[in-house]
């Protein structure tokens, strides 16, 4: 497969071809700990990644190495490491970056989780993350210090779907020579492609759109392989002898592909949060039917949220979709192909109308997931939103009185008659 190959192809054939052992079309799932070496000249060579190989399911495995490619193929990246989890990925992309001291610059408008984790879980590391307000420029320049090692964000934000101006943080980021890692997960590289915005990392929650319906964890990280870890000396990691690996240099030895290959031999090899081959190979079944779903997601959330917004027992949608969005024109700029088919809306109400309605919706499911064929609802100020302060949940778009939907594939006028019941028992 090559780059000049349309998405849709990609996303089918990108990372694998018939397995050469037995002509099996699709990926098999290499259900293996451990490789057997040709020789000892073989295993020190794959030691030494003087050849690249497979030593031991923890670092490397045939069926989370193709699904590693395609994402990758699709990102439009030089490499993709998976792993257990998107909370894994975020950990795996900081990685090679960080150390204590470092900080990294984060949007307020992110996963409740994420903002969890990078304020209290990742000081135990003597790492620490600013929250800043991306919309606001000037905030995002004047918090990056001599200590900033990258700057995350999502590109459409959960819980609110509001859009970030990919372009804009990049620029700032590149002055600073540090990497943008971008979170890609409610988007998908269907619906946005950071690396033509300017992003230096990926990170995916591969457990919600990429897999699709909702069977397995997963995360991963891609690399745009452009950033140059030696022009400053911020990244020894990756640009000095890395004392973690006998000394290799990466990016001198791996160039595009060092922050990839650091993110196997080392990251994987210490931190060991490994995705299992069986959840590589559901993603990838998953991954084969993306542009189709992601195409439906998207046109059911502008129905749905249409009708929402026109509902007078509804405060307001905050779908980027809608032209009352302000939001609305970086959806063109930034993925041109649809807002996604995650958004909140206010009840008016509040908090309590919020758990009437989400106890009294039948078709959407009350879970702690999005990205999945069906449609799922949450109210986050109760749950994934939970732990952070009120002040935190104001700015993450996740107050009270919101509730959370993410659009499945159903029948649209299904979804919004299952809404109005609900409503009507809310609002009584
Ligand atoms: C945008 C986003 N990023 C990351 C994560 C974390 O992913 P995981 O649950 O696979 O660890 C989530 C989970 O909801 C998410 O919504």
């Amino acid at each position: 497969m090559t780059k000049t190959h349309g998405f849709d192809t990609l996303q089918i054939h990108a990372g694998t071809a018939p397995d050469t052992a037995t002509g099996a079309r699709q990926v098999p799932i290499y259900q293996t700990t451990a490789y057997v070496f040709r020789d000892a000249d073989h295993a020190a060579a794959l030691f030494n990644l003087a050849e690249v190989g497979y030593i031991y399911s923890r670092l490397t495995n045939p069926t989370v190495g193709a699904l590693q490619n395609r994402i990758a193929a699709l990102e439009g990246g030089a490499g993709a490491v998976c792993c257990s989890s998107g909370h894994a990925a975020q950990i795996m992309a900081l990685f090679p970056l960080m150390a204590p001291g470092r900080n990294v610059v984060a949007s307020t408008k992110l996963y409740g989780g994420t903002v969890q984790q990078f304020t209290n879980t990742i000081r135990k590391f003597g790492w620490s993350a600013k929250f800043v307000d991306f919309d606001d420029l000037a905030a995002v320049k004047a918090a990056i210090d001599d200590d900033t090692r990258a700057v995350f964000c999502e590109s459409i934000a959960n819980p609110g779907g509001y859009i970030t101006d990919l372009d804009a943080i990049a620029k700032i980021a590149d002055a600073a020579q540090i990497p943008l890692i971008v979170d890609n997960t409610t988007a998908t590289p269907y619906l946005c492609r950071p690396f033509e915005h300017g992003a230096t990392l990926v990170v995916h929650s591969t457990t919600k759109y990429l897999t699709g319906n909702g069977t397995v964890t997963g995360g991963a990280v891609v690399d745009s392989g452009k950033f140059d870890w030696s022009a400053t000396d911020k990244f020894p990691s990756l640009s000095a002898p890395e004392p973690a690996y006998h000394g290799i240099t990466f990016h001198a030895a791996l160039g595009s592909m060092a922050f990839t290959f650091h993110g196997i031999a080392v990251g994987l090899r210490d931190l060991g949060m490994t995705m299992n081959p069986q959840g590589a190979h559901y993603t990838l079944m998953g991954i084969e039917t993306l542009s189709l779903r992601m195409q439906r997601h998207v046109e059911n959330a502008v129905k749905v949220a249409t009708w929402l917004e026109n509902d007078p027992r509804v405060d307001y949608v905050t779908y980027a979709g809608l032209k009352s969005s302000p939001y609305y024109d970086r959806v063109a700029k930034i993925c041109p192909k649809g807002a996604g088919g995650l958004f909140t809306f206010a009840v008016k109400g509040g908090y309590d109308a919020c758990v009437k309605l989400v106890n009294g919706l039948e078709i959407f499911s009350h879970v702690a997931n999005l990205g999945d064929t069906r449609s799922l609802v949450i109210h986050p100020a109760s749950t994934t939103h939970r732990q952070l302060s009120p002040e935190k949940q104001e700015a993450a778009g996740a107050g009270p009185n919101v509730v959370r939907l993410s659009i499945g594939i159903e029948d649209a006028d299904d979804l919004i008659a299952d809404l109005d019941q609900a409503l009507a028992k809310a609002t009584a």
